[in-house]
């Protein structure tokens, strides 16, 4: 597909497999992981993602702010819940290691907290092992996040968390790749109802009310759609219904900068409609 020489092409314009990618994936087929880590500045991405990230960072050059209030957004949720007493996370469509990652934020506050990070993508999870190696307190797993039951009986889970006492379940950048015919909301039940009255849901998705929709949206969509996933967006009504069985944390459901800013200078300044909304919520006590 899309060659020309790059980082990881040789002189006749054939694909080259670093290292630190398994030999069973495409290289040549973007992936939504590898796309994320270029908009993050990381090195785990091939010619074919780099292509993807920089059509839609050229249709929407605001692309890479979007992405980094995600992991903006990340970081305090985490913050938040440590402050609330959670040390065990279980990180759901993980992607590709990079700053500031779930582990790191909690253990420079209890270095006993436990992450388990889950991903789909071979590069993910092989690049988050080669990094985490050692580290008894964090646990990867390669699985489909819409198979709860399958994820929470791993033992990859179950030899680190202990599902009986609160956990962090987090869902950053991630329901936009889940159709309605998939059943969000019966997926995150099948987490909620497995997990420990105080445990939180963090979400961080993508979307907008409906007369918000901008050509250079659509067309960000488009490719998507064409050349690497599905996408859904949904609006706050919609993310709001996904919290069936949590009581949402104040300030509810927002667009991502307005979720609980640490200093002031963070809100965003554009002035523009920020194009996703997040909330975080715990479940009630029985
Ligand atoms: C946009 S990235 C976000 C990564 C990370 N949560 C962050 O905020 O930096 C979405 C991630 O979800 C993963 N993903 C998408 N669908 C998945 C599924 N059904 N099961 C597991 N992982 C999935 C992708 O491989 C990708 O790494």
């Amino acid at each position: 597909m899309m060659g020309g020489n790059g980082p990881n092409t040789n002189e006749v314009g054939r694909v080259e497999r670093p290292n630190w990618a398994p030999g069973d994936i495409d290289l040549e087929r973007p992936s939504v992981a590898r796309v994320y880590d270029y908009y993050l500045g990381g090195a785990h991405n091939f010619a074919a993602d780099r292509a993807v990230a920089q059509q839609t960072l050229e249709m929407m050059p605001d692309l890479r702010r979007i992405v980094l209030n995600h992991r903006a957004f990340l970081g305090r949720a985490v913050r938040y819940l440590l402050g609330r007493g959670v040390r065990q996370f279980l990180d759901l469509g993980s992607g590709i290691p990079t700053v500031g990652n779930v582990h790191e934020i909690a253990q420079s506050v209890d270095p006993a907290a436990k992450v388990v990070y889950v991903d789909l993508d071979p590069v993910a999870v092989a690049h988050s092992r080669s990094l985490l190696d050692g580290d008894e307190r964090v646990n990867v797993l390669q699985a489909d996040v819409r198979d709860p039951v399958s994820v929470l009986a791993s033992p990859e889970v179950n030899d680190l968390l202990d599902l009986d006492e609160p956990i962090g379940v987090l869902m950053i950048a991630l329901l936009h790749f889940v159709s309605d015919d998939e059943n969000p909301a019966g997926i995150i039940g099948g987490y909620r109802d497995r997990l420990a009255p105080g445990s939180f849901l963090v979400v961080s998705h993508s979307g907008y009310e409906a007369d918000e929709e901008t050509p250079e949206l659509r067309e960000v969509r488009t490719v998507y759609e064409k050349a690497v996933t599905r996408t859904t967006l949904r609006n706050k009504a919609e993310l709001t219904r996904l919290f069936d069985g949590f009581e949402l944390v104040e300030p509810g459901v927002v667009r991502l900068p307005a979720w609980r800013p640490e200093s002031p200078e963070h809100p965003d300044a554009s002035g523009r409609p920020f194009p996703g909304f997040c909330a975080v919520g715990r479940k009630a006590q029985r």
